[in-house]
């Protein structure tokens, strides 16, 4: 099975800025589809669920195009959807699944709605039940009250009121309060029984305002959709940052040190997630929020406190408290989280079988789960997922315990946040990019940042000098992209105590010579070779940090860097420093025949079409064509502290 180690880390800070949130990304777009006019779309998530529901809008009928990054524009239908027939694979996105059923039952067509095993499994009677209410014909396909459905042409009753339970699911409410004035009439629904995740309503009722439809509501029991109601564009629409995820992160601040802070979110959020909050400084953490950030620092005395918690109104975000209380003093006991064992998978028993494995004890209710922490981290876990991203992006926390954890199916966070292991690494092992020309004295530089700062070091450069070796010695023409690649992808080498090893045997020497160097830069341009050491390079970056040098550590291999450095000198100083570094070691050399070389050499790194050689533009300028060494270190040193004042603590 795939899966991701994490290694131990013991301290987090930085800053993330938050990708867009599902609950509202996958609202707006439904509601741009049906709404008269056209919708631009700021920020959408592009997470699977997002792209489930995209995909269910075009099989529909819908126009809606991709702008720049993540811009959407939807060309609404003013109504029920134009097409009458279509299959829809919904894979495991309830966000989508459910409110399609609802629009698509009073939309007078015949449809089939189908998802993964795990989605036929998550039961939808309740809003089956209350759309057949208003006359909408829904079949079972599958098990009674169960996913896969079929829906047929029907005539809807007009107005009126619906019931429809609330202890199951708010997405029921949600549906139907969406789809509703599709009718064209005012219509009641009265809600049985005790409505669960009331903050889910509040950004659905938000959300229905801004396109026109504004809801009335007696406390959380009957809602009155007005006569009249219909979905009117309203232009441009921002989707804010997903307050469930910045659980992950402002909880690692509160563990770890901090600060953290997350950006997308904050005291102006809909999103009733962002109380989370509230419930981590109710653990003693640091919380200060602005109006759109939040950031988290560990408490004064370094230790969170256990809590008793309704997690009613964070069902979502609250998984990541059974997690922080692996790390706090006492019992923490959450309670009124019946919804978890319906989603994505049953996560009150999921969770607990996984918190058991830190050594963890832990009580399991029907709607409960209680967590003793204060543990000494003593084991390493690896930790099964479910197919559930908030189980994954959970258990990456315990690294934090100062444990390896292995993440099994680390890709289970593509559902809502497909680059959450790199940013959450951003936080724990941040990455100090240097790059620059040949010769330019960027990896003596690099080596001696990390060596002062504590922080581990990948020479990118060996790498690529390691395959053309390796090729050199097994007589793979330097030409032959797929050969070198498939070097690349099981290259014999390994960086031990600063020794550079090529099948066991020490190669620091070899790897340097002008015909590897020249080799190298050859066998570079080829995408095969870069792609197969992309991952490895990537695993470098463990905590507490690491300084990468190269040629694409800022542009491709650590986009994210919180700290990039271009650093180069001229031609001819590099050409001069390469010679004094031969002559010194007893060898003989040609100043020109150098400066000659250096020269096609940059030519080919910076021509290539993959990866080239380049300043990237948040990429800060160290010019070292008139410093020395230690000057060149410092002024890294320098720009270190500034941006990443924790790193730079240690030197
Ligand atoms: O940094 P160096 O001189 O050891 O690099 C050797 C060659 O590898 C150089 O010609 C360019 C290539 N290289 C690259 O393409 N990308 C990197 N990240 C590092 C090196």
């Amino acid at each position: 099975m795939e899966y991701l180690d994490l290694a131990p880390a013991s301290h987090a800070s930085g800053s993330v800025r938050l990708p867009g949130s599902k609950s509202i990304s996958n609202r707006f777009l439904l509601l741009a589809a049906l709404a008269e006019g056209e919708t631009s779309i700021r920020d959408l998530l592009l997470s699977d669920d997002v792209k489930r529901m995209l995909e269910a809008l075009r099989a529909l009928g819908i126009d809606w195009q991709r702008g720049e990054g993540n811009d959407f524009r939807v060309r609404g239908a003013d109504g029920a959807f134009p097409a009458k027939q279509a299959e829809l694979f919904l894979g495991n996105a309830g966000t989508a699944f459910r409110p399609l059923t609802a629009a698509l039952a009073l939309s007078k067509g015949h449809y089939r709605l189908c998802g993964v095993a795990r989605m036929h499994e998550r039961p939808i009677g309740d809003l089956v039940d209350a759309l057949r209410q208003l006359g909408a014909d829904i079949r079972y396909l599958g098990n009674e009250g169960f996913p896969p459905l079929e829906i047929r042409p029907a005539t809807i009753r007009a107005g009126g009121r619906v019931t429809v339970r609330g202890e199951a699911s708010s997405q029921f409410l949600t549906a139907l309060l969406m789809a509703l004035p599709l009718t064209g009439a005012g219509a009641v629904v009265d809600v049985a029984g005790e409505l669960i995740s009331r903050p889910y309503i509040d950004i659905t009722l938000n959300l229905m305002a801004r396109f026109g439809v504004t809801v009335e509501r007696d406390g959380w029991r009957e809602f009155r959709i007005p006569a009249g109601a219909r979905y009117r564009s309203p232009g441009m629409v921002f989707v804010e940052g997903d307050a469930s995820s910045a659980s992950y992160f402002l909880t690692a601040g509160a563990i770890a040190g901090g600060p953290v802070r997350v950006e997308g979110v904050g005291r102006d959020s809909i999103q009733g997630d962002v109380r989370f909050a509230e419930a981590l400084a109710a653990m003693g953490a640091r919380i200060e929020m602005g109006p759109n950030w939040i950031e988290a620092r560990a408490p004064e005395s370094g230790r969170l406190q256990a809590l008793e918690l309704d997690c009613n109104h964070i069902p979502d975000a609250a998984m990541t408290l059974a997690v922080a209380a692996l790390f706090a003093e006492g019992t923490t006991r959450l309670t009124n989280i019946a919804s978890w064992r319906v989603k994505e998978t049953d996560r009150i028993a999921a969770m607990a079988t996984e918190l058991r494995k830190f050594g963890a004890k832990v009580e399991e209710g029907a709607d409960s789960i209680a967590v003793s922490g204060g543990l000494t981290f003593v084991q390493n876990a690896a930790i099964d997922t479910y197919d559930d991203h908030r189980m994954a992006m959970c258990f990456s926390l315990a690294c934090l315990g100062g444990v390896p954890v292995r993440i099994h199916d680390p890709s289970c966070v593509n559902k809502t946040f497909p680059d959450y292991f790199e940013r959450f690494a951003g936080l724990v092992a941040p990455v100090i990019a240097i790059d620059g020309p040949s010769a330019s004295g960027k990896g003596t530089v690099a080596a001696l940042v990390a060596g002062k700062l504590g922080l581990h070091y990948l020479d990118s450069g060996a790498l690529y000098r390691l395959v053309a070796l390796a090729a050199l010695r097994r007589g793979v023409a330097l030409d032959d992209g797929e050969g070198l690649a498939r070097i690349a992808g099981s290259l014999p080498a390994s960086f031990e105590g600063g020794r550079i090893l090529l099948d066991g045997e020490d190669a620091g020497t070899a790897i340097r010579s002008e015909e590897c160097s020249a080799g190298a830069s050859k066998v570079a341009a080829f995408p095969a070779v870069r792609a197969a050491l992309l991952e490895r390079q990537r695993a470098y970056r463990q905590a507490p940090g690491l300084v990468a040098e190269g040629r694409d550590m800022g542009s491709v291999v650590f986009p994210g860097a919180p700290l990039k450095v271009f650093l180069t000198a001229t031609a001819e100083a590099r050409a001069e420093r390469r010679y004094k570094q031969l002559i010194d070691k007893g060898m003989s050399a040609n100043i020109d025949i150098l400066l000659q070389d250096l020269r096609e050499r940059d030519a080919r790194d910076s021509a290539r079409a993959v990866a080239p050689l380049q300043k990237c533009a948040d990429a800060e300028l160290l010019d070292t064509t008139a410093m020395t060494v230690d000057e060149a270190v410092a002024w890294v040193i320098e720009r270190v502290r500034q941006r990443l004042p924790q790193a730079a603590a240690r030197s």
